[in-house]
């Protein structure tokens, strides 16, 4: 076994314990960058999306008239949640470095703020160009990290100790050298942000104790720059984190 056969055994079961703040969570639910993703692959017939969570993806594709949509996570409880919360839905527990699909079966895949838990992100985007026939469209989202390599690592730093499965957050700059690497054709870009309240954010993954608190001091120590661009508001007297935004990028390819 390698160690990401061990690592993704890991992360399936500890989504497979998370389904309901998944299926509940606002954040995934709804939001502008849902209905874009839905809007560029709204003329698809059939449409596969990748690390399906608990469907919302995949449920407002199947909403938006898209014939067959076809809905894989990694996680057998996630592909359950999705096919029963929403309906017409095909459920298949899949690894997204490994699809297994023939090629060219679809005319559209999605994939939305799952990809930072793929180790090998480059073989999930070989997996994408071979599975869409020619012309097909790839909506993608991600959280995204600033272009410094110093600012990435503390980022990333800062989302491994909130949740284990993370395994890193990229530059968009980084993600459009490997689609062209891979071959599709990047026709448009958004990097936007988010903001989250760091209380909440911390509850999703219930972080112990302990390691809130060494989050909340690295918050607290993060860089200038940092700070700046993700623009760190604060509460009480002045001291106490309250919300940041983090960085994502939004992208349509076309094979
Ligand atoms: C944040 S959730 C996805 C949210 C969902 N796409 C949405 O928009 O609501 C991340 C998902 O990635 C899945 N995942 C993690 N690693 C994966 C892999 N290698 N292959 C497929 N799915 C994976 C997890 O099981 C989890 O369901």
């Amino acid at each position: 076994m390698t160690n990401n056969t061990g690592r993704k055994r890991d992360v399936a079961e500890s989504f497979s314990g998370a389904t309901d703040g998944y299926l509940e969570g606002n954040v995934l639910k709804q939001g502008a960058d849902l209905e874009q993703l839905i809007d560029w692959c709204s003329d698809a017939t059939c449409a596969l999306d990748v690390a399906t969570g608990a469907g919302h993806v995949a449920g407002s594709l199947a909403d938006a008239g898209v014939s067959r949509v076809v809905a894989s996570d990694l996680s057998p409880a996630m592909v359950q949640t999705a096919t029963t919360e929403y309906c017409g839905l095909e459920g298949v527990a899949v690894d997204a470095e490994r699809l297994p699909f023939p090629a060219d079966q679809f005319d559209a895949v999605s994939c939305r703020f799952a990809a930072h838990h793929f180790p090998d992100p480059e073989a999930f985007l070989a997996e994408v160009e071979r599975v869409l026939e020619p012309g097909g469209v790839f909506a993608f989202e991600d959280l995204c990290v600033p272009a410094d390599p110093d600012l990435a690592a503390y980022v990333n730093r800062i989302e491994r100790l909130r949740d284990s499965s993370h395994v890193e957050t990229y530059s968009r700059a980084q993600w459009l050298d490997w689609l062209e690497a891979t071959g599709l054709t990047v026709d448009t870009v958004y990097e936007t942000s988010r903001e989250l309240e760091v209380d909440a954010w911390l509850d999703r993954m219930a972080v112990p104790e302990r390691d809130r608190q060494r989050i909340r001091s690295l918050l607290s120590d993060a860089p200038a720059d940092l700070a700046e661009a993700f623009e760190f508001t604060y509460e009480g007297d002045g001291d106490r984190l309250a919300s940041y935004r983090t960085g994502i990028v939004l992208l349509h390819a076309t094979v």
